[in-house]
């Protein structure tokens, strides 16, 4: 009894160094991070209290590039893994839930299906936000998942991902319809950054490049090359595309992914209902991504889940951006992608 006991205070006391000694190290690596940050450039943020900072040619605010540091030191992928990665409020929600319900599809059926009680983002992890700073996430714990995320640009993505030979899909959107759907989710903002610019302040930051992961243009330029040198590693999407007919992509992405739908499946409507699982309009409406509902797996979240379903509307920028903003991005876009063949892709 005695023993067992002692064995039980010497287990508990040990578990205790370790957690004390994981937090010391990581507390060292953080104070890393910040050394580095500190004397890289900083630049107006979109928010009064959250500057960008310039690394790699790209402008990332903090705790994020911190995030990032982290995951480029310490995400070590497997050729099993998968990535979806994405310019922030380009379809990243979307393309989790489908992936998640593609995967995952032999596991559920139609009632337990978690995508029906979690939002996708519980799912699938960024690896720059969950696996740098919430480690303890159950579905980081799962060894058996094989879905992440990124917003990174290719260039900054963890080596071990090129080396690991790890696919990866990538989704893009209208540069306006982005830039309102960013804009609109951060006013949905809880606490952290203090107030946000105009809408024409930031239309003008992200014009000229200001934006968070940004430039945008060269996030998209950043894996549109990659994909020309590695077209079998990386599917592209659009969001538009998408939102017009969902059903030949959502195959394809099967496909690409290595979980193709048989003729069986096909027959049977599967392929259907993973797109409506995964509609906008399904997942807006599900309890857990209504009201005041917010992720309970990690603390002091900065957004509930039905920020992340807004209005899913393919040219919602008209409510918001004069013809002459439009025309400004609009030649940007076309400037930045003149000759790459990204706008005779789709
Ligand atoms: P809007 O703000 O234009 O409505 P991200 O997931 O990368 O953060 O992007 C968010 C955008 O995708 C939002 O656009 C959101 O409404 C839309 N969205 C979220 N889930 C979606 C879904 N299942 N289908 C289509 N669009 C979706």
């Amino acid at each position: 009894m005695h023993e067992l006991e002692a064995l039980t205070d010497k287990t508990i006391l040990s578990h205790q160094d370790e957690a004390k000694i994981a937090s010391t190290e990581f507390e060292n690596i953080q104070k890393r991070y910040q050394d580095l940050i500190a004397k890289l450039p900083h630049a107006k943020g979109w928010f009064e209290k959250a500057p960008f900072i310039g690394y790699c040619g790209h402008w990332i605010i903090e705790p994020l590039l911190a995030g990032c540091l982290h995951a480029q030191d310490f995400f070590q992928a497997r050729p099993v893994d998968f990535f979806i990665c994405s310019y922030p409020k380009s379809g990243t929600t979307w393309l989790k839930a489908l992936a998640f319900s593609i995967v995952n599809r032999s596991r559920f059926d139609d009632s337990s299906n978690p995508l029906l009680k979690r939002n996708p983002h519980e799912l699938v992890p960024f690896i720059e936000i969950e696996f740098a700073f919430f480690p303890q996430v159950d579905v980081l714990k799962d060894k058996g998942n094989t879905l992440f995320s990124t917003h990174m640009p290719h260039g900054l993505l963890p080596e071990s991902i090129s080396n690991s030979g790890c696919k990866m899909v990538y989704i893009w959107r209208d540069p306006k319809d982005t830039f309102i759907s960013m804009w609109t989710f951060f006013q949905k903002q809880k606490f952290g950054s203090g107030p946000l610019n105009s809408l024409e302040e930031c239309f003008d930051m992200f014009c000229l490049g200001f934006s968070g992961y940004g430039p945008y243009l060269d996030h998209v330029m950043s894996y549109w090359k990659a994909y020309q040198e590695n077209p079998n590693k990386i599917l592209f999407l659009k969001y538009e595309t998408m939102r017009e007919d969902p059903l030949p992509h959502v195959k394809r992405l099967a496909e690409f992914m290595g979980y193709g739908f048989t003729a069986e499946e096909e027959e049977k409507g599967v392929v259907e209902k993973v797109v409506n699982l995964c509609s906008f309009e399904t997942l807006k409406n599900l309890e857990a991504n209504k009201g005041e509902k917010y992720r309970e797996d990690i603390p002091l979240n900065a957004y509930k889940n039905s920020a992340y379903f807004r209005k899913g509307k393919v040219g919602d920028w008209q409510t918001y951006l004069t013809p002459e903003m439009a025309a400004r991005i609009d030649g940007l876009m076309e400037e930045r992608f003149k000759g790459t063949g990204l706008l005779e892709h789709f």
